[in-house]
């Protein structure tokens, strides 16, 4: 593993090569890479091994630069920021909502709707988690053949729903949810032809795309319609993101419908989807590792006893939180980011013209051996506190960084956790065999065929011995017998993991414009 001080010897003197273009893979003379690759993470994972940490290259005539130093990375995303746009294709999804703004516009959203972010909203949020999960759960059964992925889109799509507009979405779930499978679907398809063809253009593809939009338009619409009325003068509803943004709406004439409406189409479909894939992905891993299953929920069942975690329990949960790094770290939903060059600039010693579009691949930043050894290797025990200390600045960064690093970083985590520490307690699962899971790198990272699962019934005895190392573990024998009881004084005696830390006590790391 490089030595983090290297980090700050040899770079390349400035303007040094400043007036050359990066290396550059061989691609077609005029479009340069030509579409398809629908491996694009671990295609320019390769692209980066070969040419090194800055590559230039044509996406379909559009030029492109992949930087892979996470050096470089805290120059674009932090202390050069301002000298970059962000260059967002989900614009024509999410309209101008917090994704996907610039400017001021950006700054006035993100200062408003941090406060529903704010470390006091996390325990009812995460109230809001536990009792979804537990109703979800209680539909599923030992012996049940189970896509794991789509349990867990309609799951968090219930959460955000409810967390952040008060909506119980019902059976609109699932048209949401298809609507959204159809809108990404085309989506790639369109983002590939790099919006040659203009969606107005009535291809079958754009037609799909049009009328799946339209849908998702709809059920927004209806969320936001439902909450007017509900509010109408003389009747309260609960103080969510959508009364921040109503309330906010009286006085900000800026503050239009549509973005009203953009925003919500944000947090509806941002607050669940990255979520869905992360849990997927853990449960896939996890399906994978039936050993680390095993010791997570050891861990769960010691320390909550049956019931499903707290807001208070989480920090204590240790061992899941290491599990769920891991799984962020190999499978990083927002696999990749871009930023658009605003004028010509220097980049690692290299010429990068304007309006060139900076891709960071963070499955490739994951995955990189100078920073993690045997790198593929799914090992949630390397995130001891020594090793987190170790990693030079950025080369961990699932919820990306600086001013425009994830607002529901908190928020994604506490939901995580607390499926996490539900689900083990209750089952145990397996794989289905023979079946092809294949992550997609589009828009986000998800399994193209879902994740299949077959559930067994947790036997809780043949636990007892399995408790990973890190997770609290007090003296059995001091523990009271009653289970609030014992959770109180396991709370009392462990030391919380540093995602406990960053949601109790640390609220700015995850929460800071
Ligand atoms: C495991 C789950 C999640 C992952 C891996 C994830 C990842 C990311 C990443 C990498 C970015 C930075 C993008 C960039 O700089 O270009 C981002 C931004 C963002 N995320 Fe998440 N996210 C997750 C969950 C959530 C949730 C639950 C919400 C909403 C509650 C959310 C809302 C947002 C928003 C609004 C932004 C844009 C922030 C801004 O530009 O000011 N994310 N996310």
């Amino acid at each position: 593993m490089k030595c983090p001080m290297q980090y700050f010897a040899a770079r390349p003197t400035e303007g040094s090569k400043a007036s050359t273009l990066p290396p550059r893979p061989r691609g077609h003379r005029l479009v340069g890479l030509l579409p398809g690759a629908r491996d694009w993470a671990p295609f320019l994972t390769g692209m980066a091994r070969t040419h090194g940490d800055v590559v230039f290259f044509k996406y379909l005539c559009q030029p492109a630069c992949l930087i892979s130093d996470p050096r470089l990375m805290a120059e674009v995303l932090v202390t050069r920021q301002s000298a970059f746009s962000k260059s967002n294709v989900l614009r024509t999804i999410l309209g101008d909502g917090l994704v996907t703004s610039e400017g001021e516009l950006w700054r006035n959203e993100r200062r408003l709707i941090l406060q529903a972010f704010h470390r006091a909203c996390l325990p009812e949020y995460s109230r809001v988690a536990a009792r979804r999960t537990k109703r979800a759960l209680a539909g599923w059964k030992a012996g049940q053949t189970r896509d794991v992925y789509r349990d867990m889109t309609t799951l968090t799509v219930g959460v955000a729903a409810e967390a952040f507009f008060g909506s119980e979405l019902g059976a609109e779930a699932e048209v949401l949810l298809d609507a959204l499978q159809v809108a990404f679907d085309a989506f790639i398809i369109i983002a590939s032809q790099a919006f040659l063809v203009p969606t107005l253009v009535p291809t079958p593809n754009n037609l799909r795309f049009r009328r799946a939009v339209r849908t998702l338009h709809r059920v927004v619409d209806s969320i936001i319609w439902q909450r007017r009325t509900r509010t109408a003068p003389g009747r309260s509803g609960p103080r969510d993101l959508l009364t921040i943004l109503l309330e906010a709406q009286q006085s900000d004439p800026r503050l239009t419908d549509q973005l009203v409406h953009d925003e919500v189409m944000t947090f509806l479909l941002g607050g669940h989807e990255t979520t869905a894939n992360a849990l997927a992905w853990t449960c896939y891993l996890l399906g994978q590792h039936p050993d680390v299953q095993a010791r997570l929920a050891a861990e769960a069942c010691e320390l909550l006893a049956g019931e499903f975690p707290s807001f208070e329990d989480l920090p204590h949960l240790n061992y899941a939180e290491r599990v769920m790094k891991e799984s962020l770290r190999l499978y990083p939903p927002g696999w990749y980011m871009t930023r658009k060059a605003l004028e010509d600039l220097e980049l690692g010693g290299y010429r990068i013209p304007k309006d060139t579009t900076v891709v960071m691949n963070l499955w490739g930043l994951h995955r990189d051996p100078r920073y993690y050894a045997e790198p593929e290797r799914f090992n949630p025990d390397r995130w001891t506190p020594e090793f987190t200390r170790s990693l030079p600045s950025l080369a961990y960064m699932p919820f990306g960084a600086g001013p425009r690093r994830c607002i529901g970083a908190a928020f994604a985590q506490m939901e995580v956790l607390t499926v996490l520490g539900g689900m083990a307690q209750q089952f145990r699962w397996d794989l289905l065999p023979d079946q092809a899971v294949t992550p997609l790198s589009a828009t986000t990272l998800r399994p193209l065929e879902g994740v299949k699962v077959v559930l067994r019934q947790r036997d809780r005895e043949e636990l007892d011995t399995r408790l990973p190392e890190g997770a609290c573990r007090p003296q059995a024998d001091r523990l009271p017998e009653r289970a609030h009881d014992r959770r109180s004084a396991i709370r009392r005696y462990s030391q919380p993991a540093a995602v406990g830390e960053m949601l109790l006590t640390k609220p700015q790391c995850a929460i800071s414009v």
